[in-house]
């Protein structure tokens, strides 16, 4: 029996054409972190279990993880996301200049439902400040963010960046009285509020918080986007969670950040998140799964022991962002198009071969990118297959050519034909 030709379910795979798009938004990216200074680093894929049961929450780790014993004993998963294993290279690291600044590419594995925005394998781009415990840290973060969109050609009616803080929720659901365990209960209907169409909430929130007092404060928390609501201000306004949201939301303001707005029903499924936390979610109703989701850890590296280290980044899933570029059309069709060589050399004969062999060495030591038929079919089925893969430039060396060391290099989009030197050719192509 043949076997199967598909990869395991929800795994990462990608045609040259696929890796050409990634590519192209990973390289926007990067570009948009070190215009801020960070600098890029490598985490194991690999980790112990611990790590992630203790730092992240048991739902991710358990429920949603690829784990397993390996065969020395030692409980493994593969990493579901990256920042535990940040801390702890933040936390080992004993000569650090802070603020760190550093960003990442890592694959993650979560054992999820494979549907649209969700798969097993993905990639993220990580973005992460450590040792700023003031609002200026969450303020830079949130202008890569916006960076990021505006090189990718995003609007700000695309998307919006929701805020809400940790610390504001925990006052609201204190000051309503909720005990330890309601609490609990309580962010998890929170946290449902933006990921159900509103009536379905409504019933099911009603019904999760029966018989609890402060059962109308969690609900209308869960509903405001507006930090100077009466009701907000009248229950929390003089609290030091509200005046911290209330200051950074200012300073949002003033950076000209417009994209970003408070919703309280942003609270983060992750445990170690202590303050700001945020969502960058696209507005129309394609794409309902957060392209990018981050927020403060002020305590995570604290438990490895040693130095307290704040921090606070994202995490932006290139899957959720493609469907979002793709919405809008926001990747140029020359990209999944255009193929990495620059020039085709098509071979008349094999008389000719040691002679196009040297010429393409020679071009591609002066960084001219060369492909060279190396099927020895016929001329012109040579020239289709550079025709097919889309090579901008082509040139035939057959007898003539070796005599004269003069080339015809033909523009294969326009037809244009230019009569050129050897010693120029690289030159031409290049032009
Ligand atoms: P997260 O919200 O779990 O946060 O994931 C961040 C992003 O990764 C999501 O918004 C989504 O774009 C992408 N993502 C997550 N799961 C999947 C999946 N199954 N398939 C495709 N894409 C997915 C974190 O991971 C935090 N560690 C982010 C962070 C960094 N917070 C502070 N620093």
């Amino acid at each position: 029996m043949a076997l199967s030709r598909q990869p395991l379910k929800g795994m990462r795979q990608l045609l040259p054409g696929e890796k050409r798009v990634e590519d192209y938004v990973t390289g926007k990216l990067a570009d948009a972190g070190r215009a801020y200074g960070f600098e890029e680093y490598e985490a194991p894929v690999l980790e112990p279990l611990e790590l992630f049961t203790a730092k992240s929450g048991s739902e991710l780790a358990a429920e949603q993880s690829y784990n397993f014993v390996d065969k020395g004993g030692r409980e493994l998963i593969m990493r579901p996301e990256l920042t535990p294993s940040l801390a702890r290279m933040v936390a080992a690291s004993g000569e650090l200049i802070y603020p760190v600044r550093w960003m990442s590419f890592p694959v993650c594995y979560r054992y999820e439902r494979p549907q649209r925005g969700r798969v097993r394998e993905f990639m993220q781009f990580n973005l992460d400040i450590l040792g700023v415990d003031g609002l200026e840290a969450d303020l830079d973060v949130f202008l890569v963010l916006r960076r990021i969109m505006t090189s990718l050609g995003a609007t700000g009616e695309q998307y919006t960046i929701s805020y809400s803080s940790r610390k504001l929720a925990a006052t609201v659901l204190e000051k309503a009285g909720l005990d330890a365990e309601e609490m609990t209960l309580a962010w998890s209907v929170i946290d449902k509020r933006d990921k159900m169409k509103p009536e379905d909430w409504e019933n099911w929130a009603g019904k999760q918080l029966e018989g609890i007092a402060g059962a109308d404060s969690v609900m209308r928390f869960a509903s405001c986007d507006d930090l100077g609501s009466d009701w907000l201000t009248g229950i929390a306004g003089d609290t030091p969670a509200y005046l911290e949201l209330a200051g950074f939301s200012s300073m949002l303001e003033s950076a000209g950040v417009a994209e970003a707005r408070f919703e309280a029903c942003v609270v983060r499924g992750l445990d170690y998140y202590t303050g700001i936390v945020f969502e960058l979610m696209d507005t129309g109703g394609e794409n309902r799964r957060a392209i990018c989701g981050g927020g403060r850890y002020d305590d995570l590296v604290g438990l490895f022991g040693g130095q307290r280290v704040s921090g606070v980044g994202f995490g932006l899933g290139l899957l959720t962002l493609q469907l979002f570029l793709d919405t809008y059309g926001l990747v140029p069709g020359s990209v999944s198009r255009s193929h990495p060589a620059d020039l085709f050399l098509a071979v008349f004969s094999e008389e000719q071969r040691p002679f196009a062999v040297r010429l393409a060495e020679r071009l591609r030591n002066e960084g001219v990118s060369v492909e060279m038929d190396i099927t020895g079919k016929n001329v012109s089925k040579q020239i289709r297959t550079a025709d097919r893969k889309s090579i901008r430039y082509m040139a035939v060396i057959g007898p003539d050519e070796v005599e004269s060391g003069t080339f015809t290099l033909k523009e294969m989009a326009t037809g244009a034909e230019t009569p050129c030197l050897e010693s120029r050719v690289a030159e031409t192509v290049r032009e």
